[in-house]
């Protein structure tokens, strides 16, 4: 499949044109998709090879002799190889494919954490993580009797770097921290993060990069950390395919998580052996039209000269903070020093106490899609004293148009609901 020709400049309305679902009308009005952060939109490339995968090559995988297996097998290796370029993986066994970054958390948690982490030790979270990156966490110290500790965010919503070392000794064995959040938008400088873990315990850094990676460039040798977890769907791939990074010498010291095939050695009532990673974490018939057609996202975002879409994204995104704060009664949720994605806020000021649902409501009726609530992250919240909030998320289709067209919707929100 030939890869859509590369542009010299940054031409949004030639790029929204690879994603059929963005030029739809909604209650009679132009869509306007501002739920990247949920869900990403799918370019025509990536649907084409899912149609592709289903439609002639369908078959299982690392099982068989005969040419669609192997045309299968070729197809889902390939993608593992694109995405160990994407985030500067060193080797293609360090990829894992999983169902997403849950799942990419839970098997972390359940294996490398059951391993490591006993009584009396700890782990460390921050108050803005995705409920993804707190249960699993909750789960494992509830169950080994260690201890949770969490990292506050200032008022601007930016991690409290100086109060990290305080929650660092020697017994921290796991610190789980998302690299961008999902509620505020806020890029937490995981580099000078993980130096700091490194220099108090050795402690697994693991990073949920499931908002990190549509919107930045990852480097995960450069960042040195030992897992990195993200999901396909959220960077223009299918949903239910996902990837764990891990540095190879913590995977090889990794327990097996699922039991079945594919991930073994040798089975014998005697005794069963384990295969090496990946192989020894992804049990059963894979997603293999997911991996493939996760592959083909990556390939999409190289053409597409990631940096000058980004770049675009970040002029919308620098736009809509500005244009939001036109908006009477409005109060930004979150104003770190670094952003990407997402903009959260709540219209409570000026005698307003708008609930984000309505909110939410009066912009579907106008074609715009926003999240509402509390984005899976309730304890951060609770450390707003806020129930939720309403939340615009975007991505390089997004236009500065778009952002417009979300003031004036809002406007009409305060005017009828006010
Ligand atoms: N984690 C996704 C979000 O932030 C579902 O909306």
């Amino acid at each position: 499949m030939t890869v859509p020709a590369q542009k010299t400049a940054f031409d949004v309305a030639r790029v929204r044109q690879d994603f059929p679902a963005l030029s739809q009308k909604v209650h009679g009005r132009d869509l306007v998709f501002l739920d990247h952060a949920a869900s990403s939109q799918t370019p025509t490339f990536v649907v084409d090879a899912l149609d592709q995968a289903y439609r002639h090559d369908r078959s299982n995988i690392h099982r068989g002799v005969h040419t669609l297996s192997q045309r299968a097998t070729t197809a889902y290796e390939a993608a593992r190889g694109k995405l160990r370029s994407f985030i500067g993986a060193a080797r293609e066994s360090e990829i894992v494919f999983v169902r997403g970054t849950t799942e990419a958390i839970n098997l972390v948690a359940q294996t490398h954490g059951r391993q490591v982490v006993q009584a009396g030790d700890n782990i460390v979270v921050s108050v803005v993580e995705h409920h993804s990156n707190i249960v699993p966490w909750q789960m494992l110290a509830l169950e080994q009797g260690a201890e949770l500790r969490v990292l506050d965010v200032d008022e601007a919503g930016d991690l409290r770097l100086d109060l990290l070392p305080s929650l660092l000794d020697a017994r921290t064995k796991i610190v789980a921290l998302g690299h961008v959040s999902n509620a505020l938008g806020s890029v937490h400088p995981v580099k000078d993060i993980i130096r700091t873990v490194r220099q108090a315990c050795p402690a697994a850094v693991l990073l949920d990069g499931a908002q990190a990676v549509p919107h930045l460039r990852v480097d995960v040798q450069d960042l040195d950390v030992d897992f990195y977890a993200f999901s396909g769907h959220k960077m223009c791939g299918p949903t239910g395919i996902g990837v764990l990074y891990g540095k190879r010498s913590r995977l090889e010291a990794m327990p097996p998580w699922q039991g079945g095939g594919d991930m073994i050695e040798k089975v014998s009532f005697a005794g069963t052996t384990y295969a090496a990673p990946p192989s020894r974490f992804e049990a059963g018939t894979p997603h293999i039209a997911g991996g493939i057609g996760l592959g083909a996202a990556v390939d999409y975002l190289q053409q597409l000269d990631f940096d000058k879409a980004m770049a675009h994204e970040h002029e919308v995104v620098a736009y809509a903070v500005k244009r939001l704060a036109e908006v009477r009664g409005l109060r930004l949720i979150g104003t770190p020093k670094a952003r990407a994605g997402a903009v959260s806020f709540v219209i409570d000021q000026d005698g307003m106490n708008l609930h984000p649902m309505d909110i939410g409501t009066l912009l579907d009726k106008q074609g715009i899609a926003v999240r509402t609530g509390h984005h899976c992250a309730e304890p951060i919240m609770e450390r707003y004293g806020i129930s939720g909030t309403t939340r615009a998320s975007f991505s390089f289709t997004n236009t500065l148009a778009e952002v417009d067209a979300l003031k004036a919707a809002l406007d009409l929100c305060v005017e009828m609901l006010a």
